[in-house]
């Protein structure tokens, strides 16, 4: 498939989504939404895909929403159209998805790469929900899943006064999973979706699936959740050759990835 807006590679199993408009800081426009949607749904349906990495450039992630795009619309635009919404399928993708940030990831950027289950910082990147500065508010998850990650009162501050926080202040706040250096980024994020692309597919969607859940619900019945699914990967070839793996002290050879 041809994008203008975005760069769709692959090395091994990992399908990475280059976000690709150097120009306007890869600001979020509706063809990149559209572009990025499609290039997820093609690796989800790839069955030689087994993690999905989202990443940007050296300078930016993505400064946010494409501000030239909705400064004429008006609400009936906005509301007819559900705008933004078209991004819920990034969330919705069964895979794992590893967001690899340098630079800026602000509004719709940092929501972006919050919308990934995994997300490794650059010492570079800058995170931040700066909307309220252009007289809106988070629009693509922001409210709900920076407060989520970082709590309410950095979420509070952060939506409110519209100032970043640096790589550090977002990996203790717990925003990221790790910092490292600006040039090692990629290496390191594909190292990582390796790993998690080499293992059982099905086992890796369903502890995906676990972990999302305990957003959705209370701890007793998430956890009842988490039993149910754990008891479900014995019904896996994959349960079985990892078992057998260990207790024959070698590596083993998932069938399902
Ligand atoms: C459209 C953008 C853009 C954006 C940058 N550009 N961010 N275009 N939408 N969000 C464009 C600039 O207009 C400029 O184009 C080019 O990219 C380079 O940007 P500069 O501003 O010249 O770069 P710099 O001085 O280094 O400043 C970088 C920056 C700044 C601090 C990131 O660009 C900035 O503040 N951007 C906006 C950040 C922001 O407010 N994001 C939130 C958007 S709202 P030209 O053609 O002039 O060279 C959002 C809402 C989501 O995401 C949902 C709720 C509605």
């Amino acid at each position: 498939t041809d994008f203008d807006t975005i760069l769709l590679g692959r090395k091994g199993r990992v399908g990475i989504i280059t976000l690709n408009r150097p120009k306007a800081l890869n600001a979020l426009n509706s063809q990149l939404m559209r572009e990025v949607v499609s290039a997820v749904e093609e690796l989800e349906n790839d069955s030689e895909i087994g993690a999905i990495l989202v990443t940007g450039s050296d300078r930016a992630f993505a400064a946010g929403a494409d501000i030239k795009e909705m400064q004429p619309k008006s609400y009936m635009d906005v509301y007819l159209d559900d705008f933004f919404s078209a991004w819920d399928r990034l969330a919705a993708a069964r895979k794992p998805t590893i967001a690899a940030v340098a630079g800026y990831a602000l509004g719709g950027g940092c929501e972006l790469a919050m919308l990934c289950d995994i997300l490794i910082a650059a010492d570079t990147a800058k995170f931040g929900q700066p909307e309220i500065k252009l007289g809106v508010i988070p629009g693509i998850g922001g409210s709900q899943r920076l407060t989520r990650a970082v709590g309410k009162a950095k979420a509070m501050e952060l939506c409110l006064t519209g100032r970043n926080m640096d790589a550090e202040e977002a990996e203790r706040a717990g925003l990221v999973s790790r910092i490292v250096p600006a040039a090692d980024l990629l290496d390191e994020a594909l190292q990582t979706a390796t790993t998690i692309a080499e293992m059982s597919l099905p086992v890796a969607m369903m502890a995906k699936e676990a972990v999302n859940r305990s957003f959705e619900t209370t701890l007793t019945e998430g956890v009842r959740f988490e039993r149910r699914v754990f008891h479900s990967t014995f019904a896996t070839e994959d349960q079985k050759e990892g078992m057998a793996a260990f207790v024959e002290k070698r590596s083993p050879v998932f069938k399902h990835r």
